[in-house]
Formats: structure tokens, C-alpha cells, sequence
């Protein structure tokens, strides 16, 4: 990450693990680096907290696939982001169409989501021998409670194509604009929970978006209720 963008730019980076062996060495590459900011914090992702406030930026790298208790964890971090903060996860994970079309409330990218049946239950059952869990469940519960920012379905070609994910996630009420997800449902690279709140007249849509529609969703209603102060308006959107 610091190739990209410095960790001598924040004020304090903590590196939370619960492998003492693990942070031993995390210890020793930050010290060689000179980078005094950066501490490392043998504590339960569940139950850690920080000396500040909030958080500008939470990751889980390869982690999130580790955690059992995955849902508290997941809870436990929401309380910690900053309203302006970004979460990311990148770890391996397979997901089906059958469990991720439809939905209006916890959605990502859905290009190139799908993995077929025999490869999902041979890298789940191959994963599950090193005690990492691939089920869709840890990715669609951080969708669930973030707004989806960017979100990437790729495979490793070096290591036999095994799934993995890139998500970034935001504060869900930054877009109160269901409409925002909604239109990119089927987009390579969706615009789900904006920044920068827009009236719902200024609904954004891509080529891309428009494109995946009609050809993903030829024949499909999708009822949505819409809620407005002292009323409730059901539009029926046809793709
Ligand atoms: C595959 S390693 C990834 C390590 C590191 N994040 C990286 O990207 O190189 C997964 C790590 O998750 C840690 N882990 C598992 N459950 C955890 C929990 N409840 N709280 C904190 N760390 C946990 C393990 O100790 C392990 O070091």
C-alpha cells in the first residue's frame, strides 16, 4: 500500500493480528522501514479499539476468510470508520448468481462474480484445510452493511485461477439514494455508494450499465418502494 500512497502520511497505522509470530516480523520490516507511525497490536479484530475517535481507513487483507466470528468483526470495525472513511477487503472468496442476483440491498459487482459449481466447492473444501473459508457469506455481509465504492471479481492465473475479491466500501448512508445501487447492478465496475450525494433527478448512468441491462436482464420487473417523508411510493422499474 505504500507504493501507492505513503503510511508516513497518517498520523497512526495500527496492525491488528492474532499471531505473535506474524507481528514479530510485521515489527521488524517497520522499524527497517522507519516507519515510527505504524504500530503493531496483538488483539481479536472483534474486540481491538484504537486511541482516536474514528478511523479514516480499515482494511482486511486476506483476513476477513480467517475470522470465525466474521459478522462481529465486521460490526465491531463499522463502529470505528469515520462518516468520510473507506473499508477495503481484498481475500479469496467464491460467490454464486443464484444467491447474488436480485438483491437490492447488499449488492457488488456482479461481472465475472459467478464461479461455477465444481470450482467453488473444490477451492472452498481446498481452503478449508488451512482453516480459510471462502463462503460468500463474509463478502455480503460487508456489502450489506457498507456502500459498495468499488468492487472487483478476479482470479489469481499464476496460482490454478483461485477466486478473490477486491472491495472497497464506504458508510452506507453517504447515498441515501437506493437508486444509486440499483442502476449499477450489472456494471464491470460499479458506482454504488457515491460521495458526493446527488438529487435523485441527477441519478447517474453508465453506457456500460445501460449495456449490462438489457443484456443480463432482458425480461425482469423489479419493484421498488421509494420513502419520502410521510409517504411511500412503489415505482416498478422494467429491464
Ligand atoms: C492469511 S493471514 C494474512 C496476514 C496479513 N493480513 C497479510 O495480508 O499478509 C490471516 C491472518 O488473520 C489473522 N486472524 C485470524 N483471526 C483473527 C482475529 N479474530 N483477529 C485478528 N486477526 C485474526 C491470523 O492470525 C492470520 O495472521
Amino acid at each position: 500500500m505504500d507504493k501507492i500512497y505513503s503510511l508516513k502520511n497518517f498520523k497512526a497505522v495500527y496492525v491488528v493480528d492474532l499471531s505473535p509470530s506474524l507481528l514479530e516480523v510485521a515489527k521488524e520490516r517497520f522499524a527497517a522501514r522507519g516507519w515510527n507511525n505504524v504500530h503493531c497490536m496483538l488483539a481479536d479484530a472483534c474486540t481491538f479499539t484504537i486511541p482516536h475517535e474514528s478511523a479514516d481507513l480499515i482494511t482486511f487483507s486476506y483476513s476477513l476468510s480467517m475470522i470465525p466470528t466474521f459478522h462481529s468483526a465486521i460490526d465491531h470495525v463499522q463502529t470505528m470508520l469515520d462518516k468520510d472513511g473507506v473499508i477495503a477487503c481484498v481475500d479469496f472468496g467464491v460467490q454464486s448468481k443464484v444467491t447474488t442476483v436480485g438483491r437490492v440491498d447488499t449488492l457488488g459487482g456482479l461481472q465475472n462474480r459467478h464461479i461455477p459449481w465444481v470450482f467453488r466447492t473444490f477451492w472452498r473444501a481446498w481452503f478449508e484445510a488451512d482453516r480459510v473459508f471462502l463462503d460468500p457469506a463474509r463478502r455480503d455481509y460487508l456489502e450489506y452493511r457498507f456502500g459498495t465504492l468499488k468492487s472487483l471479481n478476479l482470479s489469481n492465473d499464476t496460482l490454478g485461477k483461485i477466486p478473490y475479491y477486491i472491495w472497497l466500501g464506504c458508510d452506507k448512508d453517504r447515498s441515501p439514494a437506493l437508486l444509486h445501487r440499483i442502476n449499477a447492478l450489472a456494471t464491470a465496475s460499479p458506482y454504488l455508494a457515491p460521495t458526493d450525494v446527488v438529487s435523485k433527478d441527477e441519478i447517474k448512468h453508465s453506457k456500460g450499465h445501460e449495456a449490462a441491462l438489457n443484456q443480463n436482464m432482458p425480461n425482469s420487473k423489479m419493484s421498488i418502494f421509494m420513502l419520502s417523508p410521510g409517504k411511500i411510493q412503489e415505482k416498478m422499474l422494467r429491464f
